[in-house]
């Protein structure tokens, strides 16, 4: 199969994973990586060995690039994956796909009208503890979902991010942040969401930088940190969730439940490709049993999403995190704070389908195998 030409728009820090991991995908040839600050790009290619960088516009401009792998800031997403589909290439988008939703929309329609796919991040949903809950849910085990609850609660990335101003920008936030892993697993897993309630609060005005470069500086907060909420899903499952940056002393609550009919079932951190399944039959003599994952891709896998498109694209096939689940979430994302901000039920718009689970005991460099069972 003739390799899919990536060109990378972004050189921050997740943009070194996906660095990584491309460089042992088969089918994926990494041939120009930008960044609006050109030093950043020129440090990436010379430790990733990429031959060359160039600016944004020079970029669009190279007719053998087929993706744009857009690993810039929020804000930036739409502009970039707007010029990449105006330029003729696919687009795939680290998260969220968009700020606004009018910018989502405009990305989704602008790909229509062209014939070109929009994939956007997590691809988290792709890995091992994920896919192996779809199939432990698909195959019966918990009975019909009737519940879930999430808690994403943390003292916030500023201790951690060397330059976390975008974390607490419109855009940014615990929900912006985090929401998308949670809210495409849930996706994943039970399917569209109907309806949503949210309350919302900014605790900090200002939240001060303890990483090491930027240690001290103070920078302000734009955007709710505390976001608490109710789920209406369409299969009828209700679930709880919270995002947080405000959770200074820790919590003790669980990642991610979900309850069944027949039985409970445990997962890890959604922002994770691994990490510990446990299920709990709906029996007096039941205990909590830690399952064996069945489906691979259990490490930093970033960018399988970007491989599955890029399979997609040469067999013909829906890839799997797109545009469509993207939009939901963000408009899911938004439904949270429109609903506290209006005091009521948001009543969501858009839907989209189940994405197809990956068959199990996938290899990331085996030619085809993301192909439907
Ligand atoms: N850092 C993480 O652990 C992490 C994890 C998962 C996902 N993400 C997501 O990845 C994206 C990038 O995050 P990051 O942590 O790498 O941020 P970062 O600030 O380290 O890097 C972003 C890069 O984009 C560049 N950029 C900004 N606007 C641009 C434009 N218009 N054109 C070209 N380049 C532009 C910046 O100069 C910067 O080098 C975000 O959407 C974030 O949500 C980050």
């Amino acid at each position: 199969m003739e390799k899919v030409k990536v060109g990378i728009v972004g050189s921050g820090v997740i943009s070194g994973i996906y660095l990584k991991n491309f460089k042992t995908f088969d089918l994926i040839e990494v041939v120009a990586i930008s960044d609006i600050d050109l030093s950043r790009a020129k440090a990436r290619a010379e430790e990733f060995g990429v031959s060359r960088v160039c600016t944004v516009e020079e970029l669009l401009a190279d007719p053998e690039i087929e993706i744009v792998v857009n690993l810039t800031i929020p804000a930036a997403h739409a502009e970039v994956s707007i010029a990449a589909l105006e330029a003729g290439k696919h687009v795939y988008s680290e998260k969220p796909l968009a700020v606004t939703m009018e910018d989502g929309s405009k990305i989704l329609e602008l790909a229509r009208q062209k014939g070109l796919r929009v994939g956007v991040a997590p691809d988290t949903v792709l890995g091992g503890a994920i896919q192996t809950c779809r199939k432990l849910i698909d195959d019966g085990w918990i009975g019909f979902p009737i519940a879930l609850t999430a808690f994403m609660m943390a003292p916030g990335p500023e201790s951690w991010h060397p330059n976390p101003d975008f974390l607490y920008d419109v855009g940014g936030g615990p929900m912006f942040d985090m929401g998308p892993y949670y809210l495409s697993a849930f996706v994943t897993l039970l399917g569209p969401i109907s309806k949503l309630t949210g309350s919302a609060t900014t605790s900090f005005a200002e939240r001060t930088i303890t990483s090491e470069a930027r240690y001290g500086e103070k920078i302000p907060v734009r955007t709710p940190t505390h976001i608490a909420g109710v789920l209406n899903f369409a299969n009828g499952a209700v679930g709880t969730m919270i995002t947080s940056f405000d959770i200074k002393g820790g919590a003790n609550l669980p990642h991610i439940e979900i309850y069944g009919s027949q039985g409970s079932l445990s997962l890890p951190v959604p922002n994770m490709f691994g990490g510990t399944v446990k299920l709990r039959m709906a029996r007096k003599d039941s205990n909590w049993q830690d399952v064996p994952l069945t489906h691979t891709f259990t490490d930093n896998n970033r960018g399988i999403g970007v491989l599955d498109m890029a399979y997609a694209i040469r067999l013909g096939y829906p890839h799997r995190v797109n545009g469509e689940i993207a939009y939901h979430v963000l408009e899911a994302m938004h439904g949270f704070h429109i609903s506290s901000h209006e005091g009521r039920y948001y009543i969501m718009q858009s839907t989209c389908d189940r994405p197809e689970p990956l068959p199990m005991n996938l290899q990331a460099t085996h030619s085809g195998l993301f192909v439907r069972s």
